[in-house]
């Protein structure tokens, strides 16, 4: 067996959370392979809304498995909370998620030294969701790292204690070194007994063995293409590999072992924190979608930039993850507008372009706009296809024509129903 893949196309919060929500009855098991609670997916049904962290988003579904694969970076306070909050919802959590022993964990001085960093760069912070995200990683790439397979062994404590000291020497040099950290290190270290209770295992060997018994794996991305740390809008990304190949080292998967690869994307487009954004707008227009579209990060609660839709950088992402289908969402949004845009090509120095530049951030990118028909119906509850206005049908034809894959899931509202599936 393969494993296929979910990935987000543009800078995140595409709707991750809820089409693997939808996607995982067809599958045996749901495995994240990279970030960490910098990622806030939603899924929503029967009337609740719920927002994971860390946990893949299996989790709701009967019957199937999680796992969180080594390429996650784990803080498990955060993991207690969100796991406990399941627990509480009627999820036998313990039963059905298993964690790799070789993910990284987030240490309380992580997440001090995020905030550290990202107050030292002043204006150019990156605006991160300061959960240590990029500190851990760079532990990790640096062989400084924790990991969770490290908390079953003797020498743990000082192993913590070491990479503590270290920190707060960092902290030191960063100016931030009033901090009494007793409080949280006692948290912290709560929270590790916890996770303890969780089946750590080889996540390499859980993924490939379940494929040779023949079970069907899902593999959730966080982020998006756009915030991947080599194909992004660099700095102004995130620290993993969000991009298919990241789902390769993040699970222990061959790359022969990919099979399909969904790639999912707004009908629009939005960003949250700093960094390039061409077709951004800063007018009405944007503000209507971020009203409409309830644009507020799940995490942070910061409003999302909102803009038209991006098929360069959306040409772009799919070259980049091999994507064989896309997953158009919250078209619902632009239910209303008469005409909606769409950035088929950019101009830079007067010249058009329909690849993406090495850096969107030195240059002056000048978006070359279509302008389509808007279809003025709502949408929300369509059950099929076949009751698609005609100007609906022509935006999803155009957009098939312009990047050369199918279109084959339109979701048309936050709950799981509000689900088109076109082919699959
Ligand atoms: P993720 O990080 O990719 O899982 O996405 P987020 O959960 O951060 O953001 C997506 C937001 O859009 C959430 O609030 C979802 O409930 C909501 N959502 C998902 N699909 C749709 C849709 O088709 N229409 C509308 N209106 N909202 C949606
Ligand atoms: P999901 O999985 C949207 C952004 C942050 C910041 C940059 C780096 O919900 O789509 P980090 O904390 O990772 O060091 O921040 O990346 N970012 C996200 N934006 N959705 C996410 O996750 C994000 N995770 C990180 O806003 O710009
Ligand atoms: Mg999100």
């Amino acid at each position: 067996m393969k494993v296929d893949v979910l990935l987000g196309l543009q800078w995140g919060d595409e709707g991750k959370g809820k089409v693997v929500d939808v996607l995982t009855p067809r599958y045996d098991i749901v495995a994240r392979f990279q970030g960490g609670p910098n990622a806030g997916h939603t899924l929503e049904f029967e009337g609740k809304k719920y927002v994971l962290r860390s946990i893949p988003s299996g989790i709701f579904q009967d019957g199937q498995l999680n796992l969180i694969g080594n390429g996650v970076v784990l803080d498990p306070v955060l993991f207690q909370e969100e796991a406990e909050a399941l627990e509480a919802s009627g999820v036998d959590i313990k039963k059905v998620l298993k964690i790799s022993k070789k993910v990284h964990l987030i240490l309380p001085t992580h997440r001090l030294l995020d905030a550290a960093s990202e107050r030292n760069k002043g204006g150019a912070k990156i605006g991160t969701t300061g959960k240590g995200i990029g500190p851990a990683y760079t532990d990790k790439v640096s062989r400084n790292g924790l990991r969770v397979g490290d908390t079953l062994l003797p020498d743990f404590r000082e192993k913590y204690a070491a990479a503590c000291a270290r920190h707060l020497k960092q902290l030191a040099m960063l100016d931030a070194a009033d901090i009494d950290i007793a409080l949280l290190e006692e948290r912290w270290l709560k929270a590790i007994d916890y996770l303890k209770q969780f089946d750590i295992v080889d996540g390499e060997y859980f993924i490939n063995n379940s494929l040779e018994k023949g079970k069907k794996v899902l593999c959730e991305g966080a982020q998006g293409t756009m915030l991947d740390v080599d194909y992004g809008s660099y700095p102004y990304v995130t620290s993993s590999n969000t991009v298919t190949a990241g789902a390769c080292t993040g699970l222990g998967v061959a790359p022969n072992k990919i099979g399909d690869v969904y790639g999912i994307f707004k009908a629009y487009c939005t960003r949250v924190g700093s960094g390039p954004f061409p077709t951004e707008l800063h007018d009405e227009t944007g503000r209507t979608i971020r009203d409409l579209g309830h644009e507020y990060g799940a995490v942070t609660g910061r409003e999302r930039r909102c803009g038209w839709i991006d098929l360069v950088a959306l040409r772009y992402a799919i070259m980049i993850n091999g994507v064989t289908r896309l997953i158009m969402m919250k078209s619902d949004v632009l239910d209303g507008f008469d005409t909606i845009k769409a950035c088929v090509a950019y101009k830079i120095d007067g010249k058009e372009t329909r690849d993406f530049p090495y850096s969107i951030d030195e240059v002056t990118v000048e978006p070359v706009y279509r302008s389509l028909p808007g279809w003025k119906t709502p949408m929300n509850e369509m059950k099929n296809e076949s009751e698609f206005p005609a100007a609906f049908n022509d935006y999803i034809k155009f957009l098939e024509s312009e990047l050369n894959i199918p279109i084959s899931i339109v979701s048309i509202g936050p709950d799981r129903e509000q689900t088109i599936i076109r082919s699959l």
